[in-house]
This record gives structure tokens, C-alpha cells and sequence, in this order.
């Protein structure tokens, strides 16, 4: 081997050498699942003690109780059905360190100094700072195997992948309820998605700012197994939900163009009317030869003036069961 091939070769191995590094750099660190179940333990030397011994001792957080034992999951711990299945301590983690100090004698003394007494709380786990695929493992603990059927997917949904988490959306104290309100879900979503807010405000859009409509009427934020997050398996599953006339078969189908109704439409807004993502006749320009008001359609003899607007005339553009002039299906009727 010459000098000139070693000095090539080595160059080479040195190039993939760099790069192979950094393609694996920058794949996301993902530890493995029971690493992150340890973060989830809690304090080893601490018990479990149940509600009542977390709570009736200093009262601090008489609200969050109240409002728990309203909600759908703090039922679950109710006096009535005897089945604590979710307590404070089932994800706060084991409480007996926390009210170790609080006696009697110290809830009295701090009364007296006109303050109330607080419990130990650095000894939970620091819920607020898990990292997301912690955070999310401790809810699925349960929501894994319960009703929540939608939830299946959830960890090869796009947002368990960019790191959202649970307490992005629910947040289990703020009070009764555990889920946002239909009216709410669209603010919670645009918080993070702030382009779909300038893409609701386009003169041609979906009537979410409206309320008409909201995020979730499309998406399932928990996740699917395909890309987009939407509801159903495919676009026109979703949009023929609400828009059942268009989803055919027709007689004379738009060939098999009217399967992707993206194909023509912004599903979320458009500066032209429809939400068209190209404006006419240039939308119709870039599958076929536009035809015009002499010529015949068929020879394409091109005299006079082009249309602009094909829709004119073919007005059933999604698809139709009646045969034009010429017998043959071109959306005219
Ligand atoms: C389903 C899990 C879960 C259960 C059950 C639960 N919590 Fe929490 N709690 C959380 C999460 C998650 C946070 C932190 C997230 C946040 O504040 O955004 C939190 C935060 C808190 C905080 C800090 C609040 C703050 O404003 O910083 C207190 C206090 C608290 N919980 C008390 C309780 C009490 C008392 C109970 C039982 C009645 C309870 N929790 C049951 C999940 C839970
Ligand atoms: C110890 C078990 C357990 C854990 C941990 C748990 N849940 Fe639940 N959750 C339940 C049960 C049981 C219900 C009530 C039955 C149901 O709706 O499936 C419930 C209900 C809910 C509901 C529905 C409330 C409604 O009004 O319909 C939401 C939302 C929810 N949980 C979110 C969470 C989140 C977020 C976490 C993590 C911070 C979490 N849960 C952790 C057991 C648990
Ligand atoms: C991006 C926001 C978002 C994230 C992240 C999210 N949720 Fe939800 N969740 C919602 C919305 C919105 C609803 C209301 C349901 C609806 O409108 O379809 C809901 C409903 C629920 C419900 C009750 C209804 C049902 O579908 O059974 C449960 C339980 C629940 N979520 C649990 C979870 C758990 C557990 C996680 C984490 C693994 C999680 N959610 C992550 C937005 C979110
Ligand atoms: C805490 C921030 C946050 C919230 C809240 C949130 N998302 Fe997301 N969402 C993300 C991130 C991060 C991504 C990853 C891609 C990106 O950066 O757009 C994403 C991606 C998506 C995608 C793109 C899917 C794809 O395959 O391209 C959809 C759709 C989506 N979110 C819908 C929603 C809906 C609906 C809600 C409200 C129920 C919501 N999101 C709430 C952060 C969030
Ligand atoms: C009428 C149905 C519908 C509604 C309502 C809707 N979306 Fe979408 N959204 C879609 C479709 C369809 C796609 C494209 C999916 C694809 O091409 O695979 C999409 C794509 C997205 C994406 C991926 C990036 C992009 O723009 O293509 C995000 C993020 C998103 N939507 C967020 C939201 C948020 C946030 C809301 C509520 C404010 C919302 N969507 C309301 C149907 C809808
Ligand atoms: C949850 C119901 C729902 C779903 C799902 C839905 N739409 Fe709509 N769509 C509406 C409503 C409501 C309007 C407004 C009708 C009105 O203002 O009279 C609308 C209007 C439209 C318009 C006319 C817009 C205009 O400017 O006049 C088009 C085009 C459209 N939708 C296409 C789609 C497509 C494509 C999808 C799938 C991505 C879809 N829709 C999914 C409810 C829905
Ligand atoms: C080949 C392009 C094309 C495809 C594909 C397409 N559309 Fe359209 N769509 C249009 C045009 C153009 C208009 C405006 C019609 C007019 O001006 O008469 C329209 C209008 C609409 C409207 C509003 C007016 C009305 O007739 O109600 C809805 C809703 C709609 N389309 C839904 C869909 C759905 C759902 C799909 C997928 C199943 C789809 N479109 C696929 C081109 C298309
Ligand atoms: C994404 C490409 C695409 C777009 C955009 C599109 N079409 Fe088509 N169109 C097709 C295909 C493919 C066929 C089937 C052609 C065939 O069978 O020879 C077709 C068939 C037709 C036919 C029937 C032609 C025949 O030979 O029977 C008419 C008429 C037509 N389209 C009009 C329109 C109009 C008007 C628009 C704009 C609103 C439009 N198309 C937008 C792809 C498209
Ligand atoms: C004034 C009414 C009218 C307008 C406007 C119009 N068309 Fe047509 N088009 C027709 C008629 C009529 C036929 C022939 C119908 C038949 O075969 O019976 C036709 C046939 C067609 C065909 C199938 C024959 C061929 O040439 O391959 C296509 C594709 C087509 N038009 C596309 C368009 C496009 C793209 C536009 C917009 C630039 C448009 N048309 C505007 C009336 C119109």
C-alpha cells in the first residue's frame, strides 16, 4: 500500500471515527427503566404511614385533601369502599420522616408563635425535579393497567420522546378536577405549540379560537403509533369524523387523490379560502394542464382566456356519482 492510500485511509477512519461520535452524542440518553423505578422509591429508612398519620397531625394541607378526596382518583381512597388504592404517600413516597418531629407539644408552640407547622418535606421525593420519563413512569404505574386506554402508546408518542411529561398537563393539585376543561385544553396546548396560534388566526381556519372546536377533537396528546398524533389512523379518518360527505366511495373518485385530503387542505388555517394550501387555479396547476374557455377540455386546443377558478365548473371536487356530458367523471356534477 502506498504512502498517499495510508495518509487516504486514515483520514477516512478518522472522519467516520468523528462523526460516528457525534451522531451517537447526539441520541437522547435514555437510562434504563429501572433506574429511573429507583428514583421513584422514595427514602429507604422511611415507612409508609397512611393519609390519616400524614395529615391529622399539622392540618398544612387540608385544601389539597379536600380537593383530593373529591377527585376521581382520590375516591379510590375513601372511607366508604375501604380500598386506599391511591394515597398521598403513592407518590409522594413513604411519610414517616417527614412528621417525625411534629408533636403535640411543637404544633402548640408554633401556634403560639402565630405560625402553622410544616413537615419535614424535603424527605419525599423531589416529584418536581424527576427527570419526565420518571415523572410519567410514576402515573403509569397504575394508568398502565387501568381503563385509560388511550394512554397504550404513550411512550412511543412524540411527546414522551421530546420529554413532556404527565404534570405537563395534569396538575394534581389544582383542584377537583384532574383533566382540563374542554374550553381550556386549546390554551394548555398553545402554550407550547405557539404556531398553530398564528395558524388559527389565518382568514381561512378551523373554529378553535372560535371554541367551535378544540385540539383534542383531532389529536390524542397521549400518544399514537403513528406520526401526527391524530385521533384515528389516518388524516381522513380524522377529518371524515366531522365531515362524513367527503369520505366517498364515489362513482367517479378523484383517482385516489381525495385519500389525502392534505394533499389540498392546511388542516389547521390558510390565507386562502378553504383551507386551501395553494390558491386556485394554481392548486389544480400542479397535477394537471388547465384548459380554457374555447378550447376543448379533451385536445387541449388552448384558445381565449384560462380559467381561474376550476372549482367553477368542477364543483364536486371531492367526487361524484353522476357522469358528465362526455359520460365520464370529472366533478362537474
Ligand atoms: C397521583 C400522584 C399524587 C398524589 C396521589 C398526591 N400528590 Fe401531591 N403532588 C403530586 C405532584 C406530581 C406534585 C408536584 C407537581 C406540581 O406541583 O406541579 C405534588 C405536589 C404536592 C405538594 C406541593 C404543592 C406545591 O404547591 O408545591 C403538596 C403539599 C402535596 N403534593 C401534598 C399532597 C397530599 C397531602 C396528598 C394526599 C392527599 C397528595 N399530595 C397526593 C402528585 C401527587
Ligand atoms: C396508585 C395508583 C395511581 C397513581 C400512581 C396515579 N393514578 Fe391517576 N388514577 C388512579 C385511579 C384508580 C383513578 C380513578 C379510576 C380511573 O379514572 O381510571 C385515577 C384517575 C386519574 C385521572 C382521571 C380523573 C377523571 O376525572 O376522570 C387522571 C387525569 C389521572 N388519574 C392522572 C394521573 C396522573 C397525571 C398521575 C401521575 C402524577 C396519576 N394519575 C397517578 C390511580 C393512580
Ligand atoms: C399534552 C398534554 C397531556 C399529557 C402530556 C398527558 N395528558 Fe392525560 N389528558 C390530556 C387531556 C387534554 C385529557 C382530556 C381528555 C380529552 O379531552 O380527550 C387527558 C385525559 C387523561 C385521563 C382521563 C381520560 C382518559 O383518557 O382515560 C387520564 C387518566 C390521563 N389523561 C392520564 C395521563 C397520564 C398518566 C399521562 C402521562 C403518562 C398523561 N395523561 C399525559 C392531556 C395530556
Ligand atoms: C409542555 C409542552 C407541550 C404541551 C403542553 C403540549 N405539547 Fe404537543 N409537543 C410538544 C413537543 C416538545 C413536541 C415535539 C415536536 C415539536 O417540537 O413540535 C410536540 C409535538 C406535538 C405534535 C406533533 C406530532 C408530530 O408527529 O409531528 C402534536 C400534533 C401535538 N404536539 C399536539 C399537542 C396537543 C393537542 C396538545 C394539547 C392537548 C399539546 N400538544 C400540548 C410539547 C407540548
Ligand atoms: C381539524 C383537525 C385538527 C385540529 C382541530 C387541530 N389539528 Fe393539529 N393537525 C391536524 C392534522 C391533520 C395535522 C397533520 C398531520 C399529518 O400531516 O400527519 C396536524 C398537525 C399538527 C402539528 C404538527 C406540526 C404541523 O403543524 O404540521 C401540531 C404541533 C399540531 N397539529 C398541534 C395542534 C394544536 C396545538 C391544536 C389546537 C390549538 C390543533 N393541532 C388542532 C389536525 C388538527
Ligand atoms: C371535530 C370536527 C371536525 C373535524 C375532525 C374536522 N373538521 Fe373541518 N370543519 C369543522 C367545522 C366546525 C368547520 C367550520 C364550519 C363552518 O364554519 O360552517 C370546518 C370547516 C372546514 C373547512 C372549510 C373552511 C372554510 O374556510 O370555510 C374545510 C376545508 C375543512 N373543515 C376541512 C377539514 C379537514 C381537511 C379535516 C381533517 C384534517 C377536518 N376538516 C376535520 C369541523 C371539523
Ligand atoms: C384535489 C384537492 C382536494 C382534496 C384532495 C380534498 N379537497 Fe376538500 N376542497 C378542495 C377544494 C378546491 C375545495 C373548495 C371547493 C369549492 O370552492 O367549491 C374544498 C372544500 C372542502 C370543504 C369545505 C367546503 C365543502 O364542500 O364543505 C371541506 C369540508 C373539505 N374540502 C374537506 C375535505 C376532506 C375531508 C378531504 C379528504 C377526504 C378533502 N377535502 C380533500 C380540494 C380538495
Ligand atoms: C395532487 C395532484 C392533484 C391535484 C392537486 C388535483 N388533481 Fe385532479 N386529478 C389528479 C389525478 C391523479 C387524477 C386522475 C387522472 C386520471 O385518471 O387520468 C385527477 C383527475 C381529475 C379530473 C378528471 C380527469 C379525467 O381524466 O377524468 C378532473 C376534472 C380534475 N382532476 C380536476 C381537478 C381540479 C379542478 C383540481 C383543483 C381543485 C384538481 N383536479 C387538483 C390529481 C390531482
Ligand atoms: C367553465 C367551466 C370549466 C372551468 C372553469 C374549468 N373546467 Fe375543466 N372541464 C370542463 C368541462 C365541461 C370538461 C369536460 C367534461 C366532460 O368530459 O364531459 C372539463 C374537463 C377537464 C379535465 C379532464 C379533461 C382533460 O383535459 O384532461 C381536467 C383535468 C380539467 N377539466 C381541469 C380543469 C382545471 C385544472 C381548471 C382550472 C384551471 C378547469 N378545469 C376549469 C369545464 C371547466
Amino acid at each position: 500500500m502506498n504512502t498517499l492510500r495510508k495518509i487516504f485511509l486514515f483520514l477516512f477512519i478518522l472522519i467516520m471515527a468523528v462523526y460516528g461520535c457525534e451522531t451517537i452524542k447526539s441520541v437522547k440518553q435514555i437510562m434504563p427503566i429501572k433506574e429511573y423505578e429507583q428514583l421513584l422509591l422514595g427514602r429507604l429508612d422511611a415507612n409508609y404511614i397512611g393519609t390519616n398519620n400524614c395529615l391529622s397531625s399539622c392540618h398544612y394541607h387540608d385544601k389539597i385533601r379536600r380537593d383530593f378526596e373529591a377527585s376521581t382518583m382520590g375516591a379510590q381512597m375513601s372511607e366508604k369502599t375501604h380500598l386506599p388504592l391511591v394515597n398521598c404517600e403513592s407518590c409522594h413516597g413513604p411519610g414517616s420522616l417527614a412528621i417525625e418531629e411534629i408533636t403535640p407539644e411543637k404544633v402548640e408552640k408554633d401556634a403560639a408563635a402565630g405560625k402553622q407547622t410544616a413537615c419535614k418535606n424535603e424527605t419525599f421525593i423531589n416529584l418536581k425535579a424527576l427527570p419526565p420519563q420518571a415523572q410519567s413512569l410514576m402515573c403509569l404505574k397504575c394508568h398502565a393497567e387501568n381503563a385509560s386506554f388511550n394512554l397504550h402508546n404513550w411512550n412511543t408518542g412524540i411527546h414522551a420522546v421530546n420529554d413532556v411529561s404527565c404534570y405537563n398537563c395534569h396538575n394534581i393539585h389544582a383542584g377537583v378536577s384532574l383533566i382540563t376543561k374542554r374550553k381550556d385544553v386549546r390554551d394548555m396546548c398553545l402554550k407550547c405549540h405557539q404556531t398553530q396560534a398564528a395558524e388559527f388566526s389565518l382568514p381561512s381556519h378551523h373554529p378553535v379560537m372560535e371554541k367551535k372546536l378544540t385540539c383534542t377533537d383531532c389529536h390524542n396528546p397521549h400518544g399514537t403509533s403513528k406520526e401526527g398524533l391524530l385521533i384515528e389512523d389516518t388524516v381522513k379518518e380524522t377529518c371524515t369524523r366531522c365531515h362524513g360527505e367527503k369520505e366517498g366511495p364515489y362513482a367517479f373518485e378523484h383517482a385516489d387523490v381525495n385519500d389525502e385530503c392534505m394533499a389540498c387542505h392546511s388542516p389547521h388555517g390558510s390565507v386562502n379560502n378553504n383551507l386551501l394550501k395553494v390558491s386556485e387555479p394554481f392548486l389544480c396547476l400542479q397535477c394537471h394542464h388547465g384548459h380554457t374557455t374555447t378550447s376543448d377540455a379533451v385536445t387541449k386546443k388552448s384558445k381565449g382566456a384560462y380559467y381561474t377558478r376550476c372549482t367553477d365548473c368542477h364543483s364536486q371536487i371531492h367526487g361524484t356519482d353522476i357522469p358528465s356530458a362526455s359520460g365520464k367523471g370529472r366533478f362537474i356534477n
